[in-house]
């Protein structure tokens, strides 16, 4: 079997000269950048099986390469652990939301890391293995953290599975922040026990995401008006304005506990504009 290649970027060429002969040692081919041109020109030329990638370097750093790779349909499949001395909860959800796979803070056990390679690579490997007509995912939330990686997971499959650009891609995946973060702080008040779902399925003209939570809802008919620009200069309250931009529509049932959004492939889902807001 040939050998996974990884590449490590890292402008701390001790530490990529270390980590290069340790994976050598385990069995990998590692390659090393030492900035984030560096980096994103060694993924031109070859294709690896996972980025290790540190965040503050000169030139691009690791946020802007995670970015950059993972809204291209080419390179969106490539698993990212970011290795970061940014530590808090906050630089981790930072790090998730350019996209992704893990994060691991230095210092850091290289037994860990070497744990996180592998289970980033088959976590990748499975999730492009488990595809149906239908998809769906749904699970239990232990923080916002974990809800992120799901929605890049959920990403990674739509970039496999529809025709949507890319800009349009990541639109969907800032709809499903907001939501998820909603659900999270709004509905669950922030309960580790309790569980936010995510649904989605896609059809042949459009994709239905489906974000549930265990609140008790809300009073939706006063959720803001999307063609009042005013929307977006509000301090709190921009979450849902911003989401009726993204999507063709969006729908509140179970009393607000649920949200559902739909957005077209293509055709006439689109034809009146972004949004067609239909609610109950
Ligand atoms: N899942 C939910 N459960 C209960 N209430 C919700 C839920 N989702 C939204 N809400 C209510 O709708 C309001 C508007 O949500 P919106 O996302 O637009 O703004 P926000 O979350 O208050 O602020 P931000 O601009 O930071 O998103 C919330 O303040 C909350 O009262
Ligand atoms: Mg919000």
């Amino acid at each position: 079997m040939a050998k996974q290649r990884i590449l490590i970027v890292d402008d701390d060429i001790d530490l990529c000269n270390m980590l290069s002969r340790y994976l050598t040692f385990k069995g990998f081919e590692p390659h090393c950048a030492y900035d984030g041109a560096d980096a994103l020109e060694k993924v031109h030329e070859n294709k690896y099986d996972l980025i290790i990638l540190d965040i503050m370097m000169p030139k691009i750093d690791g946020y802007e390469v995670c970015q950059r790779l993972k809204i291209q349909r080419e390179y969106n499949a490539i698993p990212i652990l970011m290795l970061s001395a940014k530590s808090t909860e906050e630089d981790k959800i930072t790090g998730l939301k350019t996209g992704a796979d893990s994060y691991i803070s230095k210092p850091f056990e290289i037994a860990d890391l070497l744990t996180s390679i592998r289970n980033t690579i088959e976590k990748s490997r499975r999730s492009h293995e488990e595809l149906g007509i239908k998809h769906e995912i749904s699970f239990h939330f232990e923080s916002r953290f974990s809800y992120i990686e799901k929605v890049n997971e959920l990403i990674g499959q739509l970039f496999l599975r529809t025709d949507l650009a890319p800009d349009e891609i990541w639109e969907i995946k800032l709809a499903l922040h907001e939501l998820g973060i909603n659900a999270i702080e709004h509905g669950n008040k922030m309960d580790p026990d309790k569980t936010v779902n995510i649904f989605c399925h896609i059809y042949d003209d459009r994709l239905e995401f489906e974000i549930n939570d265990e609140g008790e809802g809300f009073e939706v008919d006063n959720i803001p008006d999307p063609t009042d620009d005013e929307g977006i200069c509000r301090d709190r309250g921009r979450g849902l304005f911003l989401v009726s931009k993204l999507v063709d529509s969006i729908k509140y049932l179970d009393g607000g506990s649920t949200v559902r959004l739909t957005r077209f492939l293509s055709g006439e889902g689109r034809v009146n504009g972004r949004f067609n807001k239909t609610r109950k």
